[in-house]
Formats: C-alpha cells, sequence, structure tokens
C-alpha cells in the first residue's frame, strides 16, 4: 500500500553578504534601473570566500532538522539539487551527509538545472510513497556567483548564492486522516535545446585547458530570449497539466510558487494563468536567480512568515536548462 508524504519542516541559509544592482553599476556597462526594469531583482547574496554549497546546505538542513524535532541520523535519503557541486565528485549531498553525521542515509546530487528542486522533491516522492523508507531531507543548494563572470552583464546580474530544504516523512494514510502531502506531479524535458543555456567547460566534453579558462567557458552561457519564451509558456503548461491530473481549478489553490529567475516570466505566467497576483510568490528581488534553492527559499519563507498553513493548497512550478521543467501540486502539511 502506497503511503502518503507529507512536509515536515523546512529550513533556508542565505549568506549575509548582500550585493546590490548598484555594486554592478560600479564595475559593469549597467544600472540599478536596467536590471530592476528587465528582472525585479535588486539584490542578491554572496558566499563568503571560503563557503562551499555543502557549507551553505548544512546550516539549511540543520535548522530544518532542529524545526522538525529530529536527529541527523533519523533521514534515510539526502537528495541535493545543485548544478555548482562543491566537487564534480563525490556528490554535494555526500559531503552534506558527512558534516551532517549521518550514517544511515544515501545520498545523490540531482543536476536539473533550475528545475533541480522539483525533479529532486518529485524523486524522494517516490522513494517514499512505495514505503522504503521514512525521511528525505530535500535540499536545493547553489553558489551561482561561482559560474558567473563578473564581466558579462548579460548573465552575471541574474545570480545569487543560498541554500534551502524541506524534510519529507512517509506515513500510513490512516494517520493524515487531512489529506496533506505531494498529491501529484508533472515534470518534462527537451535534451535537443540543450546548448541555449549551459556551462560549456569542466566536464568531459571539454576538460578544463588554460583555453577553456581564458575564453571564459566555465561560466553561464546564454541566450536570454529564448530561454525567457519557453520558460513561461512551459510552465504555464506545467501547472495546467498537474492541476488536469489533480482534478483541482486554478481558483481553488492558495499559493503558486515557482522558480524565481526573472520578476517578468512569473508575471506573464501569472497572468496567462489568469490567477490572482496576491497567490503568486516572488522574492527574486531579494536574492536573484539561485537555480535550485530558489523554490524551498520560497516555501520556507511563507512558512517562516505564517503565511503558508497545513491545509494550504500549493502548485511549485519551474523551468530551467536542459531543458526541463515541470511541476508539484501538494497540500502543505503542519510545519514547525
Ligand atoms: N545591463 C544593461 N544592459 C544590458 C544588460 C545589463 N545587465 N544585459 C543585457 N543588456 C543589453 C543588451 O546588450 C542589449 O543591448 P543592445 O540592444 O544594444 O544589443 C539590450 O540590453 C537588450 O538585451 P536583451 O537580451 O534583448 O534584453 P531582454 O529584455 O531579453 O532581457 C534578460 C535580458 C537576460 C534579462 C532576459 O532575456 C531574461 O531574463 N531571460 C531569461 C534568463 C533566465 O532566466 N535564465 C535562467 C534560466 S531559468
Amino acid at each position: 500500500m502506497f503511503k502518503d508524504v507529507i512536509v515536515r519542516s523546512s529550513g533556508r541559509y542565505f549568506p549575509e553578504r548582500v550585493f546590490t544592482n548598484k555594486e554592478y553599476e560600479a564595475i559593469l556597462d549597467t544600472s540599478d534601473e536596467w536590471i530592476v526594469e528587465r528582472t525585479g531583482i535588486k539584490e542578491r547574496r554572496l558566499a563568503a570566500p571560503g563557503e562551499t554549497v555543502s557549507d551553505m546546505a548544512l546550516k539549511a538542513s540543520l535548522q530544518c532538522l532542529e524545526r522538525a524535532g529530529l536527529e541527523p541520523d533519523d533521514v534515510e535519503l539526502i537528495i541535493v539539487g545543485t548544478v555548482t557541486p562543491d566537487t564534480i565528485f563525490p556528490a554535494t549531498a555526500n559531503w552534506l551527509q558527512g558534516k551532517l553525521g549521518n550514517t544511515r542515509a544515501w545520498s545523490f546530487d540531482l543536476n536539473a538545472g533550475c528545475s533541480g528542486y522539483v525533479y529532486s522533491l518529485n524523486t524522494a516522492y517516490n522513494m517514499l510513497r512505495n514505503g522504503q523508507h521514512r525521511y528525505a531531507l530535500v535540499v536545493g543548494a547553489e553558489k551561482m556567483t561561482a559560474l558567473s563572470d563578473m564581466t558579462n552583464r548579460d548573465h552575471c546580474v541574474l545570480f545569487g548564492d543560498g541554500a534551502a530544504c524541506l524534510l519529507l516523512e512517509a506515513v500510513d494514510p490512516a494517520e493524515n486522516p487531512q489529506g496533506w502531502g505531494i498529491k501529484d506531479f508533472y515534470l518534462q524535458s527537451d535534451g535537443s535545446l540543450g546548448n541555449i543555456l549551459m556551462q560549456t567547460a569542466g566536464g568531459s566534453s571539454h576538460p578544463s585547458t588554460y583555453r577553456t579558462v581564458r575564453n571564459h567557458q566555465h561560466f553561464v552561457e546564454m541566450q536570454g530570449q529564448p530561454v525567457f519564451k519557453n520558460a513561461v509558456r512551459r510552465m504555464y503548461q506545467a501547472v495546467i497539466q498537474v492541476l488536469e491530473q489533480v482534478n483541482v481549478p486554478p481558483e481553488e489553490i492558495d499559493w503558486f510558487v515557482g522558480h524565481q529567475a526573472n520578476a517578468r516570466i512569473i508575471s506573464a505566467t501569472q497572468r496567462r494563468l489568469g490567477v490572482p497576483e496576491e497567490k503568486v510568490y516572488m522574492n527574486v528581488q531579494r536574492y536573484g536567480n539561485t537555480t535550485a534553492a530558489t523554490i524551498p527559499c520560497c516555501l520556507d519563507e511563507l512558512a517562516t512568515e505564517g503565511k503558508l498553513v497545513a491545509g494550504h493548497k500549493v502548485v511549485l512550478f519551474t523551468f530551467g536548462t536542459g531543458f526541463t521543467w515541470g511541476s508539484t501540486y501538494l497540500v502543505w502539511g503542519e510545519t514547525k
């Protein structure tokens, strides 16, 4: 018999250092006005020198576990969504497990770009749903400034660093009369469009050489407009699809929580869906795009501010490199 999979707690850690658009004005041919008008972003966070993705993931995870009243060893599965791993191998999830002092879990990274969180969440959901494990820690963590070319205004202004997570628990449906938990998801990808948003070098196709470094091939390479157009179209489609699957009309949704890449992408998706602006959460203005960390960060902010409470119906939606996109429908549980 399948289990219900409920969100038990959340956590987040964003570095203290705020990097404002004004600071970019000082080093690039850009302006606060241009960045705000085209993206909605006002500032983002910067990891401290030497601060790694697993360090940030650790702080978010400890907060999440403490709120749930659990010890690190209670967790049996750790997934980290990231495209900025501490090392190519081992996985950031392995480093995180070591830093947590967890000895029970199996742990791995999931690389699906900005869709990394929704992909990770649904992977964990399936592992828990079939009864294999009770607790899973699902983290989105990124140090996007490590992939940002601070001399290239086309992309560096978009990104930031940070980590956030959710703790999932599998319970028997009889113990969950409220019907909380993850209900369904929709995930897709189109691998023919990978070259529109990528990091060329550092993998096995273009190993690191002085040439790849000199040619700035270790940074984000992106064609902004096709990403923008595909993001709106695919995220709209993903929301409609998952709501059809669960037979819930958009009017019944309390929160639409989308990947935070650009305020204009989120607003265009909201208008296309025809849902009220107040139900579509946005914090991209404060953090920029933190890739796999944006969605759990939004959920943690909403929950800790008391705006997202048990019984709320939530749709998560995302789009990213690959291209990858998808959505999740869930009923928020009683979190701490
Ligand atoms: N400051 C000032 N000018 C900038 C700039 C910056 N930071 N970045 C680009 N420009 C310039 C361009 O050089 C161009 O100049 P030109 O007209 O003289 O050639 C002009 O602004 C318009 O550029 P364009 O690319 O058409 O702007 P845009 O409205 O498409 O906005 C993005 C650019 C990147 C903000 C937008 O395309 C976007 O957000 N795309 C999605 C990116 C994304 O979310 N990636 C993460 C994936 S989930």
